[in-house]
């Protein structure tokens, strides 16, 4: 899911998520990726990028989606509640400080330990985004 942030027409922001498998030793958790987000230069510091993180974990919420996992900024991602904890059991090419997870469904991790990747069979450079107006 894409989702961009328009002024006057111009494209001034933009957030990806994508489909992600948890896989563990019991069996394989669906769970979203969310990277990257990223804001024009000079419309940067103004809450764009995140009305587009708060947007899209809305939506994703919205969806019936559980679990959200980024490679970021912990500074950053922290204020939308991504407690680096969550993410320790998740093992993966990124694991470390700067990989983050959140549970839209309380508990969604709890007791999870696995390995993190993309899901292969969704890739796809189709598909319209979502717009949200600044
Ligand atoms: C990161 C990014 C998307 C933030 O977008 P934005 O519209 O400027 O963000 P907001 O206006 O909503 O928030 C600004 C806040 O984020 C903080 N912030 C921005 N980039 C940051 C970073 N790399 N690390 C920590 N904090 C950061 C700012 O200091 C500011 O903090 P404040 O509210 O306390 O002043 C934008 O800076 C960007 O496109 N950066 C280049 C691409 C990038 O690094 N993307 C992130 C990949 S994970």
């Amino acid at each position: 899911m894409s989702l961009v942030a328009v002024e006057e027409r111009n494209i001034i922001g933009h957030i990806l998520f994508s489909d992600l498998l948890i896989e563990t030793q019991r069996t394989v958790l669906h769970a979203v990726s969310l990277a990257p987000t990223a804001v024009l230069p000079d419309h940067q510091r103004q809450g764009i990028g995140s009305a587009l993180v708060r947007r899209g974990l809305a939506v994703c919420r919205e969806r019936g989606k559980s679990i959200v996992v980024v490679l970021g900024h912990p500074a950053y991602y922290r204020r939308f509640g991504f407690p680096a904890e969550l993410s320790k059991n998740l093992g993966g090419p990124y694991a470390g400080d700067a990989w983050m997870a959140l549970e839209l469904i309380p508990g969604a991790l709890a007791g999870v330990k696995g390995t993190a990747g993309p899901r292969r069979d969704r890739w796809s450079s189709g598909g319209a985004a979502e717009e949200i107006t600044s």
